[in-house]
């Protein structure tokens, strides 16, 4: 999949929720044949920076890959002169010091809200419900929890958006030889479905079988669409760790079910 390069053309205004609170964007490419809204995370509002941003574009590639709805993503270049119109100044400077380029989702439109706090899964998402969780368990993503649900959400439908704190093992110490393990990570039980999904059981076949199917080459190519002004050692450990999930695929889907016991 080849990700778009656009430039951010117009400001439209911030997200009201976040914690870093994203922009909304017109963004065009080079000739004005591609253009749409995007919610841009700009690198400056990221204590990780070009680590959070890489997270962004390797988990949206990997949602994707995994037929698990996300927005489709965009790499969005930022020029300091756009914040002429923008009359805040600390988001003026928070644009003005993100200059280059930044992570884009496409923005979810048509009565998509939030999941709201205490919501129950409906039958209907049961089954997307418990391959969000295990793709969290893959991506090690604490950021999913009732008061964080990173969820848009309408009736039948749902996104998932928000993975720059995926991947957090490239921050832990020491780092653990075997990245299928899952027990001792606590961030799962306080996982957004965890609670309604514990002791039920969970049918993890379609997931395990798409998982399955991605291959060191396609990991390759989500890891090449990183820009270069974003790589760093963090990004082969992201690709390392996930090869060596797939390589122990079955320990894994075992883990999932024994957190989910
Ligand atoms: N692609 C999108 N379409 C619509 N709304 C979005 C999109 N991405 C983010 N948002 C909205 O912006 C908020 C903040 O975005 P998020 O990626 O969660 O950033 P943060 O890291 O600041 O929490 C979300 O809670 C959601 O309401
Ligand atoms: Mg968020």
């Amino acid at each position: 999949m080849s990700i778009p390069y656009l430039h951010a053309s117009s400001y439209q205004r911030r997200m009201e929720s976040g914690r870093t609170r994203p922009c909304l964007f017109m963004c065009e490419d080079e000739n004005s044949e591609l253009y749409d809204y995007y919610v841009v995370k700009l690198k400056a509002g990221i204590d990780s920076r070009e680590t959070g941003l890489a997270s962004e574009l390797i988990a949206s590639q990997l949602a994707m890959f995994l037929d698990i709805p996300t927005p489709e993503p965009a790499i969005i270049r930022v020029d300091p002169a756009i914040t002429e119109v923008i009359g805040d100044t600390e988001l003026a400077t928070k644009i003005t010091e993100s200059a280059g380029l930044n992570f884009g989702s496409k923005f979810i439109t048509g009565g998509f809200k939030t999941w709201p706090i205490g919501e129950a899964i409906p039958l209907s998402l049961k089954q997307l419900a418990c391959e969000i969780f295990a793709f969290d368990a893959l991506i090690q993503n604490p950021d999913r929890k009732a008061d964080k649900p990173n969820i848009l959400w309408k009736g039948e439908d749902l996104y998932i958006i928000d993975h720059e704190t995926g991947f957090s093992f490239v921050y832990a110490l020491p780092s653990t030889d075997k990245p299928w393990q899952l027990t001792h990570l606590d961030f799962l039980k306080k996982h957004l479905f965890y609670q309604n999904l514990k002791g039920q059981k969970v049918n993890l076949d379609r997931f395990t079988g798409a998982l399955e199917a991605l291959s060191t080459q396609k990991m390759d190519s989500m890891v090449l669409n990183i820009p270069d002004e974003w790589k760093n050692a963090n990004v082969s450990k992201i690709d390392e760790h996930i090869n060596e999930v797939r390589n122990n695929l079955n320990e894994f889907i075992d883990e999932v079910r024994r957190v989910l016991q």
